[in-house]
């Protein structure tokens, strides 16, 4: 298949690319998390396309993604809990599960009576959902057990010749996938962390649980409320391995792997000790956590490029605002292993 690659600037291709969304076929989409693979959510047929596409088993649903959170109840049984959160952080990087309503066929929501909505911020995204005049379910645009997608490149590596067209809309603001939430007896319960944060939910009045998968590998018979959960979504071909601990014990135990050319040491412009090793990966300020979370996907990406790494380590990053996101999707690169240095 030819896999068109559509500017986001240009107003006419962008409403082709709507038409191909409406008529069936499969779209890559710019938003503030990640780039999406955009179909019509109202066809069955469309979603069966998306899981072909991305390799992807088809009992872990798609997300739907609308222009306007008022939008919601045409698709699904609104709550007032949904309303007061939606009314200050829609649109932005936040999906809600809410009972389905029977438009949503099955093979969206891989068969759950439940619905993930989501209010993207970006203005491709929102154009793009607009143009097209339905709703457009979306899983991240990437094959199924590579990082998510956060620039058209990426999604062009993964995706070119499978997919109709590629909206190129630059990088990924954010550059890890939205927080997931459901209602549970009057709170909210996390599925899975980004970048707004239980800090963020605790702000409005909501009591917030997060569901074990957030921080723990589940056993065997548990099954994550986010069936996509239980995948080792994040996993790059490396070894990875996360240290916690004192920084100063963890720098001195990163610093073993001094000149060793299989090895990836993830490090932080603060810690100089590391900076010049040849094998360090800097991924930006400690303290800029927003960085880390947007380099993150792009980093593990281009570890993945270097076959000659076999091992990655990292910090683990502290859990506080958007690093509990950060450290949900390193654990699970990780295979949930971490030392205690
Ligand atoms: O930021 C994002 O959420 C991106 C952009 C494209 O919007 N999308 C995304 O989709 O990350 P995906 O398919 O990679 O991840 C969706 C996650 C999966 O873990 C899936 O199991 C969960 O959402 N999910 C979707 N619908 C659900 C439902 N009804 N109940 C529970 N979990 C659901
Ligand atoms: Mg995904």
């Amino acid at each position: 298949m030819e896999t068109m690659i559509i500017p986001s600037e240009d107003d006419k291709q962008m409403r082709l690319a709507a038409q191909i969304i409406r008529e069936c076929g499969l779209v890559a989409f710019p938003t503030e998390t990640v780039y999406g693979l955009g179909a019509n959510a109202l066809m069955s047929g469309a979603a069966e396309k998306v899981y072909a596409a991305k390799g992807r088993p088809s009992d872990n649903p798609l997300i739907v993604h609308l222009h306007d959170a008022g939008e919601a109840e045409k698709y699904a049984h609104v709550t007032p809990l949904f309303d007061k959160i939606s009314s200050v952080y829609m649109p932005g990087p936040l999906t809600y599960i809410l009972k389905k309503k029977p438009v949503i066929p099955d093979s969206v929501t891989g068969g759950l009576d439940t619905v993930g909505i989501r209010v993207p911020k970006n203005e491709t995204a929102n154009k793009l959902i607009r143009y097209s005049g339905v709703p457009i379910a979306a899983p991240s645009a990437n094959l199924s057990g590579r990082p998510s997608t956060t620039a058209a490149a990426h999604v062009i590596a993964d995706l070119y010749g499978r997919i109709d067209a590629i909206i190129d809309g630059g990088e990924a603001e954010i550059g890890l996938e939205s927080t997931i939430i459901a209602e549970e007896n009057g709170s909210v319960r996390i599925l899975r962390p980004g970048a707004i944060t239980v800090e963020m939910l605790r702000d409005l009045g909501c009591e917030v649980t997060l569901d074990k998968a957030v921080t723990e590998r589940l056993s065997e018979n548990e099954r994550p409320l986010a069936p996509g959960m239980k995948y080792r979504h994040y996993a790059p071909r490396a070894e990875v391995t996360l240290l916690s601990g004192e920084t100063g014990s963890i720098n001195r135990y990163l610093l073993t792997f001094a000149g060793r050319s299989d090895t990836a040491v993830i490090c932080y412009c603060e810690d100089e000790e590391l900076t010049e090793l040849s094998n360090a990966y800097v991924i930006g300020d400690r303290k800029d956590k927003k960085n880390t979370a947007h380099r993150l996907f792009s980093l593990l990406r281009e570890l993945d490029g270097n076959s000659e790494i076999k091992y990655i380590y990292s910090s683990a990053p502290d859990t506080d605002g958007i690093g509990l996101a950060i450290f949900n999707r390193l654990v699970k690169a990780a295979g949930y292993r971490i030392i205690k240095v």
